[in-house]
């Protein structure tokens, strides 16, 4: 599983949930993090160097826990390694598609997803009547990877305010978090959309595709042991490995390590 920082770890979190038995190596690059301002050669070539780090692991699949990547560098990674990749923008958009009663569904992301209306084809694919309306929010990230996530937050409470008031105007009922950090801000978001509006996390349901996809490959481990998860990052574990144990209610301090993936 990969991602640019700390927010891969919302998928991590589900997948261990639905597959508790499996083996996990987690990378985030968080000396390059935010991917979400960058080019799309350079996110393509992030998303190389990180596919290839995982690669050098006894892996059986690639989970890209990274909205912005899947949006615009995915059909290069494709390919890349004769493994099963699994992306992070079908299943949510599927399940706005089937969530909305309304008919209008947002999406946030960071400023590439957005730019790239990936999620606009997805859910156009399934229902073209379906309205979409789209935001970039690029401070989410630096938010979520500084942990300032909390919903009495001031700072955090007024970007969202601000991000997130067209979208309350143009009365969605479904709101696609189509960055894998936001989760980590819901009850912020939340707040700001009020109760009415359905959350729709990319996490939980790539999770559950993976879960449905390796079990129909027949490819689920068959240990009854809980399977161990490894992480690494590169830059200082020190901040991430505050925030994801916080995250992940584990300390993690010891399975936390530092690598160059240049
Ligand atoms: N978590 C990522 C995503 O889902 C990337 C955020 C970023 O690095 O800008 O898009």
């Amino acid at each position: 599983v990969f991602d640019s920082g700390i927010g891969g770890l919302t998928v991590v979190k589900r997948l261990m949930q639905c597959l508790p038995s499996e083996d996990i190596v987690y990378l985030g690059d968080t000396g390059r993090v935010p991917y979400g301002s960058r080019s799309k050669d350079t996110i393509i070539r992030y998303a190389k160097q990180d596919a290839a780090f995982l690669s050098g692991f006894d892996i059986k699949a690639v989970v890209v826990a990274c909205n912005t990547v899947c949006s615009v560098a995915y059909e290069e990674l494709l390919g890349f390694m004769d493994i099963p990749f699994f992306e992070v923008v079908g299943a949510p958009a599927k399940t706005a598609a089937e969530t909305t009663k309304n008919g209008r569904i947002g999406v946030i992301g960071t400023a590439a997803t957005i730019r790239s209306n990936a999620y606009l084809q997805a859910i156009n694919a399934i229902r073209p009547d379906l309205e979409v309306f789209s935001k970039a929010c690029p401070l989410f990230v630096p938010l979520v990877e500084n942990g300032i996530t909390d919903a009495n937050d001031i700072a955090a409470l007024s970007i969202a305010e601000r991000y997130l008031k067209e979208l309350s105007d143009y009365k969605v009922d479904t709101l696609i978090m189509g960055c894998t950090h936001y989760p980590l801000l819901k009850s912020v978001i939340a707040k700001v959309m009020g109760q009415d509006v359905m959350l729709i996390d990319s996490g939980a349901e790539t999770a559950k595709a993976v879960a449905k996809s390796l079990s129909e490959s027949a490819l689920l481990s068959d240990k009854k042991a809980k399977g161990a998860v490894k992480y690494f990052v590169t830059d200082s574990i020190d901040g991430f490995s505050a925030l994801a144990s916080g995250y992940l209610e584990s300390e993690l301090s010891g399975l936390v390590e530092q690598v160059t993936i240049e």
